[in-house]
């Protein structure tokens, strides 16, 4: 879940590996380090701890005239605790090989027993650690297939040898590896992002392929065989959202660009779905009409397919399964013919929801990705691809990237509707109103800090309820406040409650019931579970979708009144000011909202 940058040529290659490794910090921020052949020389540099990236970096030469091959490494630790000696690159018993490693070798403990037997020397507890003593026990130049047939799990790696200079090695298998190109220089990363901050030319890497890269050229070992490839040219990236180095804001700043990111790309879904002759349109014509859809994902992806999956049956009438992507590879799911699978996936690089698609690729079913980033593995194996087109999300925490799922999955579910014409109508003239909608709760940014202060700073637990669509809304609600403020936050269906959590309920414990408006169906019923905690003495938070009279005699100690909308879209409402509280409990609390600790952006590693 580490981010690589590697590089081959001249250059400021001070700049380089900080700008990239900056890039690369919401992939892994544990530690970071170095190592670069220049001039027959290895320097090799590690950090831990504050402003790390700055440390490691300014002990790199500014400028080098002649080329240099070098590796860098930010650190999202899988297998042992976060210190200088577990921290990459690793290394071998002669200190000749220099590795970064970004994934888990399963199998690390019996092939590290084996290479100790043997004699080799390990500093570190990391599984990583074992794959530069594997490279120094074989002949990799000769037969590089058998470290395929040695390691297990996923791994994408990038090395340089005192033995073999003038080169850099790479190999990969599931963690992915792009190669990016300009002029005499190559650049190598596990992220598409950091290599658009130097190149718009790439290529990637193929898995159990062991390749070696001078400055201008790829080749393949054994046979060195120099590759002639045709670099692909994107200009995805805004390079400006991906250099910007503001510390703990881009939370706040993806959370308010929402009414944008909605606005811009309601015109664009709607010809989608409506021009006979766009992608979408020409794509369906070749498949047969979904009977079941199943949606696979993982964390705040999981909850916008849990509202996804009622707008598909309510609307599409098509039975829908909304799977964790980590538990559905593994449970020997059943395909039928008629079954479409979505990889629901921000990042596009989530290894469960990757596994998950591979796992439906092999029924040859339609493999829909909608996925924020152009490019991503989830994105290039599917068959049909929406791009969320938010831009670039760079906190750790989710926001504007859900929001736009949920539109998605909402305009998705219209399109298989059959008739419903009048239904689609008012749909639609409600999703325009969303921006402006979005806006009035962004101007709620003091009434939201007063809540937290009032609510949330005094208690280390709050529970989040909702039902129908806001109970993804909720479980959504409690994942924020856990990541972004440390609070421990349960999020349930207000149905639910007494079935168990009741039992928490106190005059102490914050309760948030995301309430909805009078036109769902569940209203009356949630106000019913309100009654039911304030017997208990719950200190209630409820959040409205509506001024009407029955709010004064809601059983809340506060009500928050968001905009009105349809029942439908309340989730999208809703959100932004749940985001908008944990965002505040996170920065009045001091935590670091943008790197939430233990967390990494993109989970590349199962
Ligand atoms: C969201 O705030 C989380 N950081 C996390 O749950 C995230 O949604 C999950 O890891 C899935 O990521 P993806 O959408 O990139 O696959
Ligand atoms: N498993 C390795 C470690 O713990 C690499 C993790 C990563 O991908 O960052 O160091």
């Amino acid at each position: 879940m580490c981010g690589i940058l590697a590089y081959t040529g001249k250059g400021n290659i001070r700049n380089i590996v900080k700008k990239g490794l900056k890039s690369l910090e919401y992939r892994g921020y544990d530690a970071c380090g170095y190592a670069f052949a220049y001039d027959n020389n290895i320097s090799i540099k590690k950090e831990v701890g504050k402003n790390k990236i700055e440390s490691l970096t300014d002990s790199l030469p500014e400028y080098v005239e002649k080329n240099v091959y070098l590796l860098s490494h930010t650190r999202w630790a899988t297998h042992g605790d976060n210190t200088e000696k577990n921290a990459h690159p690793h290394y071998d018993c002669k200190k000749n090989i220099f590795l970064v490693h970004n994934g888990i070798i399963e199998n690390y403990n019996e092939i590290k027993n084996d290479l100790l037997a043997s004699g080799h020397k390990f500093i570190g507890s990391t599984d990583t650690e074992a794959i530069p003593h594997i490279l120094e026990s074989i002949d990799y130049i000769s037969t590089p297939e058998k470290i395929f047939e040695i390691l297990q799990g996923s791994f994408a790696c990038v090395f340089l040898d005192k033995k073999q200079p003038f080169k850099l090695f790479i190999f990969r298998r599931k963690s992915p590896l792009i190669v990016g190109k300009d002029k005499n220089t190559l650049f190598i990363s596990s992220d598409m992002q950091t290599l658009s901050l130097f190149c718009n030319k790439f290529i990637e890497i193929k898995e159990n392929i062991f390749y070696q890269l001078d400055t201008k050229n790829i080749y393949i070992l054994p046979e060195n065989k120099k590759i002639i490839y045709s670099f692909t040219i994107s200009s995805f990236f805004n390079k400006k959202e991906i250099e910007s180095e503001k510390e703990n804001i881009f939370m706040k700043n993806e959370i308010w660009q929402q009414p944008e990111t909605i606005k811009k790309n309601i015109p664009i879904l709607q010809s989608l779905i409506n021009e006979p002759a766009s992608k979408l349109n020409k794509f369906i014509k070749k498949c047969k009409f979904p009977e079941r859809i199943i949606i696979a994902g993982c964390g705040t992806s999981w909850h916008a397919g849990l509202i996804g999956k009622i707008y598909l049956e309510r609307f599409s009438k098509i039975i829908t399964q909304v799977e964790y992507a980590s538990e559905f590879r593994y449970n020997n799911p059943v395909f039928n013919k008629n079954t479409w699978f979505f990889a629901l996936s921000q990042s596009g690089e989530t290894a469960d929801t990757i596994g998950a698609m591979e796992l439906a690729k092999l029924f040859n079913i339609p493999i829909i990705g909608i996925v924020n980033n152009p490019l991503s593995t989830i994105d290039k194996n599917s068959d049909f691809s929406f791009h969320l087109n938010v831009g670039t999300e760079i906190g750790v925490a989710a926001t504007k990237s859900f929001t736009m799922q949920i539109l998605i999955l909402f305009m998705l579910s219209l399109f298989f509707a059959k008739d419903k014409k009048e239904e689609k109508k008012k749909f639609i003239s409600a999703i325009y109103e969303l921006p402006e909608k979005i806006k009035e709760v962004l101007n709620k940014e003091d009434e939201l800090k007063q809540i937290v202060e009032e609510y949330f700073l005094s208690s280390s637990n709050a529970i989040f309820l909702g039902r129908g669509y806001n109970y993804p809304t909720a479980l959504e609600g409690a994942l924020k406040m856990k990541e972004i403020s440390y609070i421990h936050a349960e999020g349930s269906s207000a149905a639910e409650m007494k079935h168990g959590p009741l039992a928490l309920v106190d005059k102490n414990l914050p309760v948030v019931f995301i309430v909805g408006n009078k036109n769902d169906i569940t209203y009356e019923k949630i106000i019913s579970n309100m009654h039911e905690v304030k017997s208990r003495n719950g200190k209630i938070l409820s959040i409205v979708n509506q001024r009407e009279k029955k709010i004064d005699s809601l059983p809340s100690d506060k009500v928050l009144i968001l905009p009105e909308t349809i029942p439908e879209l309340t989730p999208i409402i809703n959100v932004v000011a749940l985001q908008i509280i944990s965002f505040y409990a996170g920065i009045l609390k001091g935590c670091d909202v943008d790197k939430p600790r233990n967390l990494a952006k993109s989970v590349t590693v199962e």
